[in-house]
């Protein structure tokens, strides 16, 4: 059977690698390798929408963004729609130094879907996942803050592609997205 296409803009080889396997029953991704404006804003479903409309209406064709980042609660919600910028800079070994001697460490990771055809207005699904930053890091799988993320004290950098689709916050934004979408076009 023909599956629909789905048109990922994105550099991010770990968010492609998910969304893949995500959604492998039921599309095609095509990956567009490309940046794309992002506004500096604290929502990132602003920031998803954002740049949803604006790869739509540039490239002319539908296409999802995905926007996400990861919320400490003892550091007030930072990195956060920085997350990117401080993964560049700060790092890993960043975050644990500014998490050394804390004892909450609950965080949060979000992750926005922005999804938009040429000339509409952009939709956005969103997905939270809640942990807890560890001390040190571990494993070796994964991507950007996922060696110092741990879910139910599982780290998830020794988890797999699959176990983490099963209960990350990009899971819970793109499976919404799936679904939205395939009702649309059923
Ligand atoms: P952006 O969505 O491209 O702005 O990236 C947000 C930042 O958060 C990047 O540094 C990503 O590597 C990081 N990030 C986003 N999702 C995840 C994840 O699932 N695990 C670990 N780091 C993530």
């Amino acid at each position: 059977m023909l599956r629909p296409i789905i048109c990922f803009v994105t550099t991010n080889a770990g968010k492609l690698r998910e969304a893949k396997d995500l959604f492998k029953e039921h599309f095609e991704v095509e990956q567009v390798d490309t940046t794309y404006p992002e506004l500096q804003e604290d929502d990132l479903s602003k920031i998803a929408a954002y740049g949803a409309r604006y790869c739509a209406d540039a490239l002319n064709k539908e296409v999802i963004v995905e926007d996400s980042g990861l919320f400490i609660d003892a550091l007030k919600g930072f990195p956060g729609p920085y997350s990117a910028f401080v993964q560049k800079t700060l790092g890993n070994k960043g975050i644990l130094k500014l998490m050394e001697g804390v004892e909450g460490r609950r965080a949060e990771f979000r992750s926005v879907v922005g999804y938009c055809a040429p000339g509409q207005e952009p939709v956005t699904f969103t997905g939270i996942w809640w942990g807890d930053i560890l001390t040190e890091e571990t494993g070796r799988n994964g991507f950007g803050y996922d060696p110092i993320f741990s879910y139910r004290k599982y780290p998830v950098g020794e988890m797999t592609v699959e176990q983490k689709n099963e209960v990350s916050h990009r899971r819970r934004s793109m499976i919404q997205f799936r679904d939205w979408y395939l009702s649309k076009i059923k």
